[in-house]
């Protein structure tokens, strides 16, 4: 019988590895906790309905990427896609417009996307997400871009793109998707399959097609900040005079247009230089309608969320500082079988004053248990006749060699 191996698109993140994780992940936490938002922890499914209508019924996602099955219940569940949805949906349901407003959440946690694997393209992924909602401040819009840029700032990260658009609101971009239309349509035989589609259910999608024929005919097509509302144009400018105060280098991109349905107003996009096709570590943006898309009333949000994988991509790329890798500070040897009780002893004593410690319990030689301690520890710690007719311990710096023999009160405190 062949070996059962993990499903396509998915990885086993194991210790030589996962420290790095959670040095990013507390990163990213210090950095939420310094603007003021509060971690939460919500389902990984919810109602599939709750994706249909947040995210919206004519993107890639929705159409095609879901993992949705029916419990045992004959419920329609789905492993969430994102977060945001779920964020609001939260919001809603735990009354949170009564307490501070705007809101501010953040999660960490995988998702779940049916998408064709490549290179930081998973079908399980980890995204940091952070939310702020209940205001309307385009000075909240600019908090979010700002908590990004810093969080990268901290991993030591460079060589990133910040890319920013403004995707307008129910009331302007119905005028801008008709002239969209209208300028496509001459050329509409000419679009690829997935254009085609698009062209009617969502033609701003088209602006982003990495098809090259796609690319070439909307080169020229009209650019949507023509069509922007004063509302909207306002809280644009406003996002954009913040943007320059605190210096940030963004790239107005009037293609920009993200692949989820709620956006309005803000939609952003950090890129790094150092990854192939994909290549956004962030991707956010405004969506003031998404409560009541779901079936709430109108709060409005902005928030974004960053894939870690490629995050962690990028910085391996970069040869950015992960810290410090954990590593046991003391290997106890047992000289002989009649030492293993105090050693085992001593190695609970270092633990207890949070001294890193291990020993050996596949019955190994001295010469080999001295062996995994030079693998795996600063100082090896020998507990033989002597040290036990003694009360000592025989400590051996494997950096430098030096050795001397300490009572455990004593090496307890030399490593503290
Ligand atoms: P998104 O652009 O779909 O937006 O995803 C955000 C980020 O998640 C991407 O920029 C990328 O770093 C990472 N990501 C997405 N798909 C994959 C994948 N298959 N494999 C690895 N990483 C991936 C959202 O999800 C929105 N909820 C963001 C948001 C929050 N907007 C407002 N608030």
């Amino acid at each position: 019988m062949e070996a059962i191996k993990a499903p396509r698109g998915t990885r086993d993140i194991l210790g030589n590895e996962s420290w790095k994780w959670a040095y990013v992940t507390d990163t990213f936490r210090n950095v939420a906790d310094d603007y003021g938002y509060r971690e939460v922890h919500l389902p990984i499914f919810e109602h599939t309905e709750l994706f249909c209508r947040g995210v919206g019924e004519t993107t890639d996602i929705v159409e095609k990427e879901m993992y949705t099955f029916t419990d045992r219940g004959g419920r329609s569940v789905t492993l969430r896609p994102e977060m945001t949805a779920s964020m609001v949906r939260s919001y809603l349901e735990n009354n949170m417009a009564s307490g501070p407003q705007p809101a501010k959440l953040w999660g960490a946690g995988p998702m779940f996307r049916y998408e064709r694997p490549q290179k930081g393209r998973y079908r399980q992924f980890v995204q940091l997400d952070v939310e702020a909602l209940g205001a309307q401040d385009a000075f909240v819009d600019l908090e979010i871009i700002d908590l990004s840029m810093e969080f990268y700032r901290r991993l030591g990260l460079s060589n990133l793109n910040v890319v920013l658009n403004s995707v307008g609101c129910p009331k302007c971009r119905p005028v801008y998707r008709k002239a969209l239309q209208d300028f496509l349509k001459p050329r509409y035989d000419e679009l690829c399959d997935s254009c085609k589609s698009r062209y009617e259910r969502n033609p701003l999608r088209i602006l982003d097609c990495k098809s090259p024929i796609c690319k070439e005919i909307s080169e020229n097509a009209p650019s949507i900040m023509e069509y922007l509302c004063d509302e909207c144009k306002e809280h644009f400018s406003e996002l954009r005079r913040g943007l320059d105060r605190i210096g940030a280098n963004v790239i107005h991109d009037k293609r920009l247009v993200r692949g989820l349905d709620y956006y309005t107003k803000t939609a952003y996009e950090i890129l790094s230089g150092d990854l192939g096709a994909q290549n956004a570590v962030c991707g956010g943006g405004r969506y003031d309608n998404l409560a009541e898309a779901i079936g709430g009333p109108h709060v409005p949000g902005v928030g974004f969320a960053s894939g870690i994988e490629r995050v962690m991509l990028t910085m391996e790329a970069q040869g950015c500082s992960f810290g410090r890798e954990p590593a046991n500070k003391v290997y106890a040897v047992a000289a002989e079988p009649s030492a293993k009780l105090e050693t085992m002893n001593l190695v609970r004593t270092l633990r207890m004053n949070h001294i890193s410690a291990d020993m050996d319990y596949m019955g190994r030689s001295l010469k080999s248990q001295m062996k995994s301690a030079g693998n795996m520890a600063s100082y090896a710690c020998i507990i033989g006749g002597d040290e036990l007719a003694k009360g000592v311990v025989t400590v051996k710096n494997l950096g430098d060699g030096t050795q001397e023999e300490l009572t455990p009160e004593q090496l307890v405190n030399k490593l503290k």
